[in-house]
């Protein structure tokens, strides 16, 4: 795809659902007796990883497009599946489900793509199998191919090394199969929509501080569920409306979670023309409208807990950094590594061919704003967030960009090119 500079983006979008809840739907829904309608679920290929994967698991589910109905089985009614289970490019469908195949009483083969199969799965191997759980890396890399052999698992304690809301969510579906209590601590609190949902679904759920303390479920109940609209795609929209010349976007019904707004506060430390509007919000989720107009912007230090409330929104930020004044230090951000691309070297790459003022750390990058970007070919190793974080800078840029593999958009938000086009002026 060729892209080029914009006069500016004026008027209002509405992005798809968010992805982390949209899964989520899938797995509690299955899970639980009766049906479970969802609003807003994202039509996305990974959310659609998860529909294929409970479907093979006998679940009825009926994608009607913008609502899905999970005819839910109960907490022992999944079935084995006599295919391997394709989780596509989906992180978040690999880690989650492994936690409740480990306690199914069957075999099953979890696969996916070239770049799942590079994606770090000791992290949940490890407190999966401390629970007695019997996983194993098919080609003993510690990657997918996973083969997860069902098995009675016990309660822990599980400390985490890493801030991940897959690690800490695998954990917690298998603990509602387990033997008495299962409970994770995380060294800075990432996004909590699985404690959220399980409550929900009438899970006995506990939150203090940075632990989460979940007890063996005897049935979940079906729950309406509306999705909101998901922030990590409303920051391309945030960071296009600020960096633009004659601009004013607004985002409708954007989940702003505290555990997942730190791009809010990015925003706002950078000093840019940002309103958030509180909206109703549903299934204790909040949610506002989002205005974002041309911005004068600062350079800031991003670092510490706020990391994990905004991870997949890096790649923006980095690109919003460009057009600051003085230097943004991003740091604390080794996961950056071991997401759908290694997005610290991407990122810098990228830029780099683009002409800005960046370089790479070992858990982040250091990008000192006010350089002139200029077209470039440009590398998005089919990861969704780099294309669509680039497609924002080309439209910035001097001269044209082309984005190799910027088709990738499927994966969390199949229109995005259409909805930002609409925007221009
Ligand atoms: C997700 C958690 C995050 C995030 C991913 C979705 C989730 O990963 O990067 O896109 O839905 O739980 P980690 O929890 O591994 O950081």
């Amino acid at each position: 795809m060729k892209l080029t500079r914009v006069k500016g983006f004026k008027g209002e979008v509405t992005v798809p659902g968010d992805k982390s809840i949209s899964h989520r739907s899938i797995m509690l829904g299955s899970l639980a007796k009766g049906d479970t309608e969802v609003y807003g679920f994202l039509q996305g290929a990974d959310c659609l990883s998860s529909i294929d994967c409970f479907s093979k698991m006998g679940v009825e589910i009926e994608n009607k497009g913008d609502m899905v109905i999970i005819h839910g089985r109960g907490l022992h009614g999944l079935k084995a599946s006599s295919d391997t289970l394709d989780v596509g490019n989906s992180g978040t469908t690999t880690r989650l489900m492994s936690g409740i195949l480990a306690a199914q009483q069957f075999t099953s083969r979890v696969n996916g793509d070239a770049s799942i199969q590079k994606r770090p799965m000791k992290r949940i191997m490890t407190p999966l199998s401390m629970m007695g759980a019997d996983i194993t890396s098919e080609l003993s890399n510690d990657c997918a191919p996973l083969i997860i052999n069902g098995k009675q698992l016990k309660g822990i304690h599980y400390d985490s090394p890493v801030a991940s809301a897959q690690v800490k969510s695998a954990v917690l579906f298998a603990g509602l199969y387990a033997e008495g209590e299962t409970s994770v601590t995380e060294p800075a609190v990432s996004r909590n929509h699985t404690e959220l949902m399980f409550e929900e679904f009438g899970v006995d759920i506990k939150c203090q501080g940075k632990t989460a303390t979940v007890k063996p479920a005897k049935e979940l109940y079906a729950k309406k569920v509306v999705v909101p609209g998901d922030i990590s795609s409303a920051a391309y929209f945030m960071v296009a409306g600020a960096i633009t010349p004659n601009s004013q976007i607004t985002i409708k019904n954007v989940g702003i979670n505290p555990t997942r707004d730190g791009i809010v506060r990015v925003f706002e430390m950078m000093g840019a023309d940002i309103q958030v509007e509180k909206t109703s919000g549903d299934i204790g989720e909040p949610t506002a409208d989002i205005t974002v107009s041309t911005s004068n912007l600062k350079g800031c230090v991003i670092g510490g807990d706020i990391i994990p409330t905004l991870i997949d929104e890096i790649p923006a930020i980095a690109i919003l950094a460009c057009f600051a004044e003085g230097e943004t230090v991003i740091k604390d951000a080794q996961e950056l590594k071991v997401k759908e691309s290694n997005r610290i070297d991407v990122m810098v790459n990228n830029l780099k061919a683009m002409g800005a003022d960046i370089e790479a750390t070992d858990d982040g990058m250091i990008i000192r704003g006010g350089k002139q970007l200029h077209g470039a070919v440009i590398d998005s190793k089919l990861d969704h967030r780099i294309a669509m974080s680039f497609a924002v800078a080309a439209m910035n840029a001097d001269g044209d960009t082309e984005i190799i593999g910027s088709e990738c958009v499927d994966i969390s938000y199949p229109k995005f090119y259409d909805d930002i086009n609409k925007l221009k002026m």
